[in-house]
């Protein structure tokens, strides 16, 4: 007798044979397990590939200062893969889209947020899938990494949360821009609970993200060498400006942090944290967001910086709507063009040019569907 398996059923089956092939992820087993990710996730059989990017030398690059690009995938928010396998493929996808780039970026920064509810078993998959990146990896933590163990596992599988390192003469710097203020002892939380306290972000009780006073020292001790003419890029998880506070969209101690930038010429940071197309310039420090592969947040009700060309709403019918990977072209001045690779949309590129003419030149293009 024939037997007739229903849409669940395959899928179960699908999703066991998925993640049993998991186990052992070493390149070999990657390429499959992620090939039958992305093609189960979005109905597309092969990976996004990025928009062509001109590497070619801009008029200030020399030997010294070459342009040159990296990659960026954030915001992963994995669960157990028992329990959520859909933010694991998102990771999956985003690995295969960037693995794919030809030629390979220079390295790939992940931007926080790696686990959903910072627990052992989702940090080391996440770990574990990071592992196939055939780019240098550099990682930057996010508060959803951070606040059940007070960053123990997360510190074990990646190292210090703040670090710096020159790339092509440019300086990277890697702050922990999520560091919160005790709320939890007077309560007598349990870490699980300033976990999720923190992970709600508009539950009114945890304190502001900031940098603080040790980091912010390190911050103007580590730039001390950079001259005022160097290339300066900062990772940070929250924007490092005030945007949004209810949703924790804000660094606390932005300005202090933006005063200790604002004796170079020109500062680029990069954020995770908000899931969406963000673009913002104040003075001498251009900001840029990145998506998520897990969800798009919506944008802020009180508005959006007026450099943002803001994605439409994601399309309720497609769950990796609204997500997506990149890159970042980094130019012979240390500014940058931000590339957005939208899973289900044309990729939209940011450039420098658009935010040195403060938005005049060089527009990106308004969002092409209705939003929902
Ligand atoms: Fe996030
Ligand atoms: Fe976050």
């Amino acid at each position: 007798m024939a037997t007739h398996k229903s849409v669940e059923t395959k899928y179960m089956e699908e999703r066991d044979t998925l993640f049993r092939s998991m186990r052992n992820l070493d390149r070999r087993s990657f390429l499959k397990v992620s090939a039958a990710a992305a093609a189960a996730s979005a109905g597309l059989a092969a990976p996004h590939s990025f928009v062509p990017v001109s590497v070619a030398a801009d008029a200030e690059s020399s030997d010294a200062n070459p342009p040159f690009r990296f990659a960026y995938i954030s915001d992963s928010h994995l669960y157990e893969k028992r329990i959520n396998d859909r933010f694991v493929r998102g990771l999956l996808r985003g690995v295969d889209d960037v693995n794919n780039l030809d030629p390979q970026p220079d390295f790939v920064f992940y931007g926080g947020d790696l686990a959903q509810l910072g627990q052992v078993k989702e940090l080391e998959l996440g770990a574990e899938i990071l592992k196939n990146l055939k780019a240098p990896l550099k990682i930057m933590v996010g508060e959803h990494d951070w606040y059940l163990d007070m960053g123990e596992k997360w510190q074990e599988l990646f190292g210090e949360p703040t670090y710096s390192f020159d790339h092509k003469g440019v300086h990277f710097v890697v702050l922990n821009s999520v560091v919160e203020e005790d709320f939890w002892t007077a309560r007598g939380m349990t870490p699980m609970e300033r976990m999720k306290t923190v992970a709600g972000l508009d539950n009114g009780l945890q304190s502001p993200f900031t940098v603080g006073e040790p980091q912010r020292k390190w911050l103007v001790e580590d730039l001390a060498k950079v001259p005022e003419d160097g290339r300066v890029i900062i990772f940070s998880h929250s924007p490092l400006y005030k945007l949004y506070k209810q949703w924790n969209f804000w660094t606390d101690d932005a300005d202090e942090v933006q005063q200790i930038l604002s004796r170079f010429q020109n500062v680029t940071v990069i954020h995770g944290h908000t899931h969406q197309l963000l673009t913002n310039r104040i003075g001498n420090i251009h900001f840029h967001g990145v998506l998520s592969t897990a969800w798009p947040w919506p944008y802020a009700p009180e508005g959006m910086p007026e450099l943002t060309i803001e994605m439409t709403r994601p399309d309720p019918f497609n769950p990796s709507d609204g997500c997506g990977n990149g890159a970042v072209q980094v130019h012979a001045d240390g500014l940058v063009d931000k590339i957005y690779n939208l899973w289900n949309r044309n990729p939209i590129t940011v450039s420098k040019k658009y935010l040195v003419s403060m938005g005049k030149e060089d527009l990106p293009p308004k969002p092409n569907r209705p939003s929902y």
